[in-house]
């Protein structure tokens, strides 16, 4: 009697149906809270002084497991790093580490033309920029504009003046700017989502919005964008599609669409290098549907105190299709 279940309910269901005996670790970890993850931002500072300021105040910090990531373990009164100048002045960026995850998979280098195409608040965007140091080889692309202004603010802030940000829908931005179509050497297709993989229960708020009807509706757009991405790719360019959430219709079934719709398409493994346990592959059957075996190379990342929910597939346009794509 599916009508007569809580949201919550309903929800935990839907962690049972994915993650079957990865579930309770799943709900374990959602029912306790996230510590407060961030980086430091060397175009404004060192990172031994920006520690040493932070520990000043009486915030006990550690290194995160992803390289350049810190940890607040706890700080005097709750305060929070998001609350101190360091990060209001763009000197420290808060970002969740599955989010930073997204960027290393991207592996972003030195002279490498990128692309982001869901890009507010800028989060991804600014550390591509960090790691490459070459804003001017990043475009960034927002449709909302009250977003788009704040990521530019975003960067700004922290430096990146120099990004080229596009406000556009990412969805026919190949017809918008053809000149551009197909020369980036990695997009990143961070795509708007259903949001799940950040509920905690321990924060009514990161669950309020929770609507099961959301996923179905939300993957035609994911498609589109994802199509997108695709054709501004480069043949032999990376592309990561992305998102915060749990859904298979927005993560497996959407790359699995792809791979059928795009025939010079191809899945690469993800290596993290991160422990083990706080990843699974991507499911190849899910309620009977089943789907491209290669789609097991995705990840996604289990959420705990360190990481939110989050799935990452990586994908590589061939050099030369084998057969026409399908129309
Ligand atoms: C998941 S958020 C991106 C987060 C961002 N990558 C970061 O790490 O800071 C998705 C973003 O896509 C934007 N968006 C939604 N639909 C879009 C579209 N059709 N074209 C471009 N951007 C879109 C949303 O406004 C939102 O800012």
């Amino acid at each position: 009697m599916e009508n007569n279940l809580t949201k919550r309910e309903l929800f935990v269901n839907k962690l049972n149906e994915i993650f079957g005996d990865k579930a309770e670790y799943v709900l374990n970890a959602i029912s306790g809270p996230r510590y407060e993850t961030f980086r430091i931002n060397s175009k404004k500072s060192g990172v031994d002084k920006v520690l040493e300021k932070l520990r000043e105040t009486e915030f006990e910090i550690t290194e995160g497991p992803l390289a350049g990531s810190f940890v607040n373990l706890s700080s005097l009164h709750g305060l929070k790093i998001s609350q101190t100048n360091l990060f209001k002045n763009g000197v420290v960026y808060v970002q969740g580490l599955s989010s930073m995850l997204g960027v290393n998979v991207l592996d972003p280098k030195p002279g490498e033309k990128i692309l982001d195409l869901c890009a507010s608040p800028g989060s991804k965007t600014s550390y591509i920029a960090s790691l490459t140091d070459e804003p001017e080889n990043i475009y960034a692309v927002e449709n909302n504009s009250t977003r788009f202004y704040s990521m530019k603010k975003n960067l700004l802030s922290q430096g990146y003046s120099h990004v080229i940000t596009i406000k556009s829908n990412a969805v026919g931005l190949s017809t918008r700017y053809p000149q551009i179509c197909g020369t980036f050497d990695k997009v990143l297709v961070d795509v708007p989502c259903s949001n799940e993989g950040n509920v905690r229960f321990s924060d009514e708020g990161s669950f309020k919005f929770w609507n099961p009807k959301l996923p179905k509706k939300i993957s035609m757009l994911q498609k589109k964008i994802l199509a997108s991405g695709y054709n501004m790719l480069k043949p032999g360019g990376l592309m990561v599609y992305s998102t915060c959430t749990y859904s298979f219709e927005e993560n497996e079934a959407v790359v699995n669409w792809a791979l059928k719709k795009f025939s010079d398409l191809d899945m690469v493994e993800i290596k993290t290098g991160i422990k083990k346990f706080t990843l699974v592959q991507g499911l190849t059957l899910h309620k009977g549907d089943k789907l491209d075996e290669r789609i097991s190379r995705a990840s996604r990342i289990l959420p705990d105190k360190y990481f939110d929910g989050f799935f990452i597939a990586l994908l590589r346009k061939q050099l030369s299709p084998a057969y026409p794509a399908r129309k």
